[in-house]
Formats: C-alpha cells, sequence, structure tokens
C-alpha cells in the first residue's frame, strides 16, 4: 500500500498523524454499493470516524448517517447528509440533543427504554412537533466479539428487552407525540463470523411478527451495524467481502413488502482505509526483547490498551527488508498499558524510522484524547 511516493511525502511531516487512503475509500464505497441491492438503505455509523473529508465521500455515494450524539448529528449536517437519512441512537440522549434533533426533524430516533421514550414525547410536546421513533431490541443475540463490544446481550445495558414489550405498546398508547416508525438492532462490533448475523435475522423475524400481531406493521427495520474486517491483512483483504454478509440478510431476513430495511455500518466502511504514523524516538534493550519507543501512543490509538486489539505494525522505511529482531512496540505514554505490540517481528529499527499502525481508520482518531496534555494530531488524505 505505501508507495515510495507516500514514503517520500511522509518524510517532509511532523508526526505521528492519520493518514487515510481516500482511494481506497472509494473502492469500498464502490463494492459496497455493488455488494448491497438498491432497496437496502445504508446509515454510516459516524462514530467509527466522523472527518469531514470522509464523510463528503461518504455522503456522495449517498449514504445516510448513523450517530449518536448530539455533536454527531450536528456534523452529519455540517456535512450536508439530509435530515431525512440521520438516525439517533444512544442509552443516553441528553434533553439538548434531543431538542437539537427535533428542531432538525431527523429521520428517526432509536429509542433505547421506556423512560427515553416519555422524556422524548414530553420534549416534542413542548416544540408542539412529533418525533419519528424506532424501538431499539436487545435482541439476547450473541456476537462472539470482545465483551466491551458486545451489546445484544440482555446483560448489556443497550435497547429494550423483549419481556417489556407489552408494556411499551401500553406507554405508546398515551404518548401523542411520537410516531412508531420501526424496529432496531444491533449485536455487537467487529463480528467477524456471520453466524451472529443469521441469528439476528431470525430473531428480528419473530420480534416483528409479534408487532404485526399486536397491529404493528412498522414501515422500516434497522439491523444495525457489526461487520467485522480482518487486521492481520488490510493488504490482502483491504475491501470487505460484503456480498457474503449481505447474502445471510437476503436469505434469512423475512419481512412485508412494505417494509424497508436499513443498516449502520462503520468500521467495515472506514477502518482499512486508514494507518496512524509514527516515528521510533528510542530503541531501549529489554530483558527478552527491545522496546521501539514511537512518538505516537495509546492517546493515538487506544485500541490495544483498552480491547488488546492487534493492528498490524510495519517499519515503512524498510519496506523490502527482512524481519529479522523483535521489539515490543511502545508509545510514550505514562503507563504500560501504552503498548501497541509485544515481540512483533520488525526489520531492524532505528531512530527516526517510520512506523505504520494500520487498519486505525476506524474507531482511531475518534477515539484519541489529550492524556499527558498531548495534542491533537493532524489528518493526512492521498
Ligand atoms: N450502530 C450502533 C447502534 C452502534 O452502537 C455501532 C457501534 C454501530 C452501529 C457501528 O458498528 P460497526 O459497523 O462500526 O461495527 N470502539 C470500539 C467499537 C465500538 C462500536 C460501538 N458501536 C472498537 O474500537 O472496536
Amino acid at each position: 500500500m505505501f508507495t515510495q511516493k507516500h514514503i517520500e511525502h511522509f518524510s517532509s511531516l511532523e508526526t505521528p498523524f492519520y493518514f487515510y487512503d481516500l482511494g481506497l475509500l472509494k473502492k469500498t464505497l464502490e463494492e459496497l454499493k455493488k455488494a448491497a441491492p438498491a432497496h437496502y438503505h445504508i446509515h454510516y455509523a459516524l462514530k467509527a470516524n466522523a472527518h469531514p473529508t470522509l464523510l463528503e465521500m461518504i455522503r456522495n455515494a449517498g449514504l445516510g448517517a448513523d450517530c449518536v450524539s448530539g455533536n454527531e448529528v450536528k456534523r452529519a449536517l455540517e456535512c450536508k447528509f439530509k435530515n431525512t437519512d440521520i438516525a439517533f441512537a444512544g442509552v443516553g440522549k441528553g434533553d439538548k440533543e434531543i431538542n437539537f434533533a427535533l428542531d432538525n426533524s431527523i429521520f428517526c430516533f432509536n429509542v433505547e427504554s421506556m423512560h427515553e421514550l416519555k422524556v422524548i414525547d414530553q420534549l416534542a410536546k413542548n416544540k408542539n412537533t412529533k418525533a419519528n421513533i424506532a424501538l431499539r431490541i436487545n435482541p439476547n443475540v450473541d456476537a462472539y466479539t470482545h465483551k466491551y463490544i458486545t451489546t445484544g446481550l440482555e446483560e448489556n445495558k443497550f435497547g429494550i428487552n423483549p419481556y417489556e414489550f407489552d408494556a411499551v405498546l401500553e406507554v405508546l398508547k398515551t404518548l401523542s407525540n411520537l410516531n412508531f416508525t420501526g424496529l432496531h438492532f444491533h449485536i455487537g462490533s467487529q463480528i467477524q463470523d456471520l453466524n451472529p448475523f443469521k441469528n439476528l435475522c431470525i430473531r428480528a423475524n419473530e420480534i416483528n411478527k409479534w408487532f404485526i400481531q399486536k397491529g404493528f406493521l412498522l414501515p422500516h427495520i434497522n439491523l444495525g451495524g457489526g461487520l467485522g474486517v480482518d487486521y492481520h491483512q488490510p493488504e490482502t483483504k483491504a475491501v470487505v467481502d460484503f456480498s457474503s454478509y449481505f447474502a445471510i440478510f437476503k436469505q434469512f431476513l423475512e419481512l412485508e413488502p412494505s417494509q424497508q430495511i436499513h443498516f449502520e455500518l462503520g468500521r467495515s466502511i472506514i477502518a482499512q482505509c486508514g494507518s496512524l504514523i509514527s516515528r521510533v524516538l528510542y530503541i531501549k534493550n529489554g530483558i527478552n526483547t527491545n522496546f521501539a519507543i514511537l512518538d505516537a501512543g495509546m492517546t493515538e490509538l487506544i485500541r490495544p490498551a483498552l480491547y488488546q486489539a492487534y493492528h498490524k505494525i510495519e517499519n515503512i522505511s524498510k519496506p523490502n527488508m527482512p524481519n529479522t529482531t523483535k521489539y515490543d512496540v511502545v508509545g510514550p505514554i505514562c503507563e504500560s498499558s501504552d503498548c501497541f505490540g509485544k515481540a512483533v517481528e520488525l526489520p531492524l529499527t532505528e531512530r527516526g524510522n517510520l512506523i505504520a499502525l494500520r487498519t486505525a481508520g476506524a474507531y482511531g482518531e475518534v477515539m484519541s484524547n489529550h492524556y499527558n496534555l498531548r495534542e491533537q494530531v493532524q489528518s493526512v488524505f492521498m
């Protein structure tokens, strides 16, 4: 992926920085559009990466937006996503955020509790308007992913549980400022085995049928996101196999012809397009391996520290050299969790070498923070 042209360009830049490959994003969006049946509505999950340059390309490809905060709704609108293409989920929407979304007549609030239904109804009443809502359902389907990014189990804080459905319908009868327009599901993230999506379809069919029996044929069903990427093969698996993913829904999802199908994909669209580029500051001897100390840390890419996530590490200053030496690749932050990889095999690595942490396009820049009073780093596009 990194050509001589990239490396020459990078050499003149201050590190660390996020690098985004716009050609790969274009290709990914094309593959996504090719694989998804034309009647599927795809919302891009801004939480994965909300950089305006990327959002503009994603919006131009015809995707809607999936937001989880008032500021994400604001960013989506600033980047010219249509209000009627914006879904707003989140277990703890604040009044200010709800009011902002009401003022902009978004497509739908994905509501996560009975209490939230009542609050949105009251805030809509205050404005003499109506809010479109979908119920976010907790389907109790295991995504078999890291426990911090599993969301569809009863023990998780997300969504409304099936045992609450009767009570929810009773409450909805009393809430005249809500339009009940859909059901929403999202079982987790970085799901690589497609079986959980099949199980999701089966549960969604059952739950949808239950609502139809109760007299609610809802206009839209949202299956969320969660499709995983291959962190080990950023080159050969640069674009996710969207066809196999959508094939599961084509085969197993049984909705009524009038019902629209929505998705909210984040990581699978943007993860492989980004890398965090840094320089080696120091090499230091350790007991078992050496340490390669980078100028990027957990402040720029927190996933390894938070989820013990793997990101491929490459010394791009030595592109054709064999991996001869093991390094613990660490950042400058004052705690031992600031480690990108242990015993990573690299070519002989020296101060000043450029190191790429791959597959950092999703949940990289958006999760960056200022711990140790670190500065915000720049984004570079090519
Ligand atoms: N919809 C909802 C309601 C979500 O909560 C999420 C992600 C998505 C869609 C998009 O999921 P995706 O297609 O990106 O998997 N920081 C973690 C990931 C957290 C995911 C949160 N929800 C990580 O770095 O792995």
